[in-house]
């Protein structure tokens, strides 16, 4: 695996020390109250699991699954909800966590969907941010890090389901998919 990774944007530590700081923003954001992570599978598994240690409030996990780039390095554009939440959000301080906003097609359908049930609060928490990829606007409340225009694998994100146990976020290197 190691060998199709171009480059290490950010290593263990550098995650690690980022993920420390955006819990406690989310901490004293919500002092005194209770949020429900949203994590959106598979990509922001690794992600939300650590994220949720570093918040020091009742914090309550539930997951979508929604459709996404299968097996192909393009977005289809195409939103699907394949796996619902398991809980009611009416009243509920939500946060949306997210590997990698890319056009943010998938994050602006969510967000509306999620609305549309009645929240207390609707965030949104994204580790990674492709910002120049932007087609919908989103108001990204918690944000990692921003990346380059290149295809991203690792801590949780894939190709092709590959490369979610590397643990760091690296770029593909283009010959393996394109
Ligand atoms: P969007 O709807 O275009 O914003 O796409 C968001 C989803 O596409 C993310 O949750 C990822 O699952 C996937 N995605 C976007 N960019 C990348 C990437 O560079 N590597 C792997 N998956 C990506
Ligand atoms: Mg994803």
């Amino acid at each position: 695996m190691l060998q199709d990774v171009e480059t290490i944007l950010f290593d263990q530590d550098v995650l690690a020390k980022r993920i420390e700081e955006m819990g406690k923003e989310i901490s004293k954001d919500y002092a005194g109250e209770e949020v429900v992570l949203v994590g959106i599978l598979k990509g922001a598994s690794v992600f939300m699991s650590d994220l949720i240690r570093q918040i020091s409030l009742p914090a309550y996990i539930d997951y979508m699954v929604v459709s996404s780039y299968g097996n192909s390095a393009e977005t289809s554009g195409v939103v699907r909800i394949i796996k619902d939440l398991e809980d009611n959000i009416e009243g509920k301080n939500i946060i949306i966590v997210e590997d990698i906003i890319d056009t943010g097609l998938t994050l602006a359908y969510l967000s509306k969907n999620l609305l549309s049930r009645n929240p207390k609060s609707l965030k949104i928490c994204t580790l990674l941010d492709k910002p120049v990829r932007r087609e919908k606007e989103i108001n990204v409340d918690y944000k990692g890090f921003d990346v380059p225009d290149e295809f991203i694998v690792g801590y949780g994100i894939d190709y092709a389901e590959k490369y979610r146990n590397l643990p760091f976020i690296g770029i593909l290197k283009r010959e393996v998919y394109e």
